[in-house]
């Protein structure tokens, strides 16, 4: 399967999908690596990767409209099956997740439907939760609210700061994205009626 990678910034989420890739861990073709931000730290390590990368600076667009029709210009040059979102930091319209429905996946540092939006290790720790975690889930028009096709669960643990808990979760997203990808690539993972399944696993 060819997928596309979205990012924004550091890409660590990315390099977690081209590590399993190296490994033989996950049978993809990453066809290329789509940042919206010129300066985002991941496009080196795709491109050293030898991994095809661009560049849509979302300001050199008018609008989100434009935006988001120039990135699904891009995007389907490389005739994806799948799009992940790995750190890409824009709101999609609905007309671009419509595009890709069944074919959009994003990992969110919450477990969802707690704590969608930014800044939610902080959010964690005010609320006095005691375990928190990530959500990989298919896009769906409204932010953070897709249908979930994997979660990791980490303790919060007394003395946690935003840095500790962080880095806790996102230990977490580099291993189940990388999970949720082989899945779809192994043809496991579908979309049908809004609800996510997957095959081989026990209903
Ligand atoms: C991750 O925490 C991801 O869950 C969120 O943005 C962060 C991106 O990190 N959507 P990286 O760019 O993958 O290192």
């Amino acid at each position: 399967k060819n997928i596309v990678i979205l990012i924004s910034g550091r890409g660590s989420n990315m390099e977690a999908l081209i590590g399993a890739r190296d490994r033989g861990d996950l049978p993809v073709n990453i066809a290329a690596v789509i940042s919206n931000r010129p300066d985002a730290k991941g496009l080196e390590i795709a491109a050293a990767a030898g991994i095809a990368t661009r560049c849509l600076d979302h300001k050199a667009y008018a609008g989100r409209d434009a935006f988001d029709a120039a990135l699904a210009a891009c995007i389907d040059e490389f005739a994806p099956d799948l799009v992940v979102l790995a750190g890409f930091m824009r709101i999609l319209t609905p007309d671009f997740v419509r595009h890709y429905e069944g074919r959009l996946l994003n990992i969110h540092p919450s477990l969802l439907p707690s704590f969608p939006g930014l800044h939610t290790h902080q959010r964690a720790l005010d609320e006095g939760v005691r375990i928190h975690g990530c959500t990989v889930h298919f896009v769906t028009a409204e932010l953070d609210h897709g249908p979930v096709v994997i979660q990791a669960a980490v303790p919060v643990l007394d003395g946690d700061d935003e840095a500790s808990l962080a880095a806790r979760v996102l230990g977490q997203e580099h291993q189940v994205y990388p999970q949720a990808v082989r899945w779809f690539a192994e043809g496991r993972l579908s979309l049908a009626d809004g609800r996510v399944r997957v095959a081989g696993e026990a209903a």
